[in-house]
């Protein structure tokens, strides 16, 4: 039902300077594969087969990896590191990649509203922040538990976990009344409150599943925190006016977007997929 899987990834990715200054933070690699693999093996396994990336200057290595590489392939045939290609070979005969650019920083929502081109008014579609790494060893992928859940309410859908209060003004907070095991119906939203006015200790982590009204309340959203047009201010305004649910998803999510995260996520990796 949810064929298409947008991907912000205009970002800079300061937070990792150097590394991050000719190449997009999105190829950095877990182990051997880069981030934005893994979110969008993680949408494949959801049922998506358009993956519709959202990039900016400086991202062209992203555009590479999702293409053949000819003179490699060649060199490599028949001998035992193609293996090493296996699951990126999987992943381009399946899927159709789109791009377009975010060209000014304007925050998440803006990059949202410009997939408009690649997603369409038409269906509801799904997000993932690729510094978000999700994995659920003992059962189905994040994204494939929201895809679920969005057969049985068909409405936008956030992912949230507990976070501990040092952390919560990193976040967009949900306020909401659980209205089945781990499922909440959200009544309010605030992009990175101070802890003292957060609504809750629930955070929004980066999958989404979106309905194409959206667009239009995006449209709507003045800029926010940081003076950015928030996603999170566009979902508080479609909550209200009809319904967003926030989902505690099973498994465990690291912030790759930090070093420490990305480290622990290094380890996870390194220690289980070995
Ligand atoms: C974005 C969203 C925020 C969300 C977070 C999850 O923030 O704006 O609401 O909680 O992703 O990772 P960012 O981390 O891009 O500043």
């Amino acid at each position: 039902m949810i064929k298409k899987c947008l991907f912000p990834a205009a970002g800079y990715g300061t937070r990792f300077l150097p590394a991050t200054k000719a190449m997009p933070k999105e190829m950095l690699p877990i182990l051997t594969k880069p981030l934005i693999q893994y979110g969008v093996e993680e949408a494949m396994d959801a049922g998506c087969d358009i993956m519709a990336i959202i990039t900016g200057r400086g991202k062209r290595a992203i555009t590479d990896h999702f293409d053949i590489s000819y003179e490699l392939e060649q060199q490599i045939q028949g001998s035992p590191k193609e293996n090493l290609l296996k699951d990126i070979r999987k992943v381009m005969d399946k899927c159709t990649f789109t791009y377009t650019r975010q060209n000014e920083m304007k925050g998440l929502g803006d990059a949202i509203y410009k997939g408009n081109v690649l997603v369409g008014f038409q269906s509801p579609f799904a997000v993932i922040l690729a510094d978000d790494l999700c994995v659920n060893p003992n059962g189905d992928g994040i994204l494939k538990q929201m895809v679920d859940l969005y057969a049985k309410y068909k409405c936008s859908i956030v992912a949230i976990m507990e976070v501990p209060e040092c952390d919560i003004s990193k976040y967009g907070i949900i306020e909401g009344k659980e209205i089945e095991n781990g499922v909440y119906m959200v009544s309010n939203m605030v992009e990175k409150p101070e802890t003292k006015n957060a609504p809750s200790n629930l955070a929004v982590i980066g999958r989404y599943i979106l309905t194409p009204d959206i667009f239009n309340l995006i449209k709507d959203t003045k800029p926010g925190k940081n003076g950015e047009i928030q996603i999170t201010d566009a979902l508080c305004e479609q909550a209200k006016k009809g319904m967003v649910l926030a989902y505690k998803f099973k498994g465990r999510r690291f912030d790759c977007g930090s070093v420490d995260g990305f480290v622990e996520a290094t380890n996870y990796f390194y220690k289980n997929l070995k």
